[in-house]
């Protein structure tokens, strides 16, 4: 469902990723580490749409579309969700506000009615519930004053709202207590159907634990290096990345 096809891309003149390829279909997870400054969190915001991003060469295909022509709202319109490493705090927007006119955009896209305040408030009090998040959450402006680990649920909180059905989420477990990471793998996990997929950016194995990935891709400076399965997260966690060769060293 979605290919990335030799992506180039450079922010004020440099060069961070240097020919991405990585293909994810319906029903897989994937997960991507490395090491920092790799280009992990560029890749998720080039896929999201920031256009502070200069796409040099290559493509992303979705569904059959080259998104990288699209602007954010319409990726998001086609399932398409980013969970950001660092989510940003609008100060004065209401957080159901904030998830309600996201939900209702959505079901504009498919030609549907928004929902009512009070069933969208019922609907989200479900999502709040199986992420055991509390209703506070709900009153307080979108992240505004938010801990670190709060803003990282809130963000699981949108996705559940939202139901993508391709989710990116960069390094979603940094900064979650042990509890709080627990329910938020099993809070996604629980979004996952056979039509969806899921790419995970992580740092460690235990988020990987909880949420098994077919495929392990390894980052390093803004190329994929290495690829395997879900036990290259072991190797990593032991071995670290000392051992594995940037690509244009092999040649
Ligand atoms: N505006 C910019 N100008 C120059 N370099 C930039 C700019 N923005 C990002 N970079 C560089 O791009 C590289 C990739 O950054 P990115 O945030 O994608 O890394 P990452 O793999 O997500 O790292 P981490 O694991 O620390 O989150 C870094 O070396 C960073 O310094
Ligand atoms: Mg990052």
């Amino acid at each position: 469902m979605l290919k990335i096809k030799n992506l180039h891309v450079s922010i004020d003149g440099i060069v961070i990723l240097k020919g991405i390829d990585l293909e994810i279909n319906k029903g897989e997870i994937h997960a991507i580490m490395g090491p920092n400054g790799a280009g992990k969190s560029t890749l998720a915001r080039v896929l999201a749409g920031d256009p502070a991003y200069e796409i040099l060469s290559g493509e992303v295909i979705y569904e059959g579309k080259n998104i990288l022509e699209l602007d954010p709202e319409e990726r998001a319109h086609l399932g398409l969700f980013i969970g950001f490493q660092y989510p940003v705090e609008i100060p004065g927007i209401n957080n159901v506000k904030f998830l309600h006119a996201a939900h209702s955009a959505k079901r504009k896209a498919l030609g549907e009615e928004p929902l009512s305040d009070e069933k969208f408030l019922s609907y989200l009090k479900e999502k709040l519930e199986a992420l055991e998040m509390k209703e506070d959450f709900l009153d307080r402006n979108l992240n505004e004053g938010f801990s670190g680990g709060e803003k990282k649920r809130n963000e699981i909180l949108q996705m559940a709202v939202l139901e993508p059905m391709m989710a990116i989420l960069d390094e979603t477990d940094s900064g979650l207590d042990i509890d709080a990471m627990r329910i938020v793998a099993c809070g996604v996990k629980r979004l996952l159907t056979p039509e969806k997929g899921l790419l995970l950016i992580t740092h460690y194995q235990r988020l990987l634990d909880y949420i098994r990935p077919q495929f392990v891709h390894i980052m390093m400076d803004g190329q994929i290096v290495k690829q395997g399965g879900a036990e290259l997260a072991h190797v990593l966690e032991e071995k670290g990345y000392d051992w594995l060769v940037p690509k244009e060293e092999l040649v």
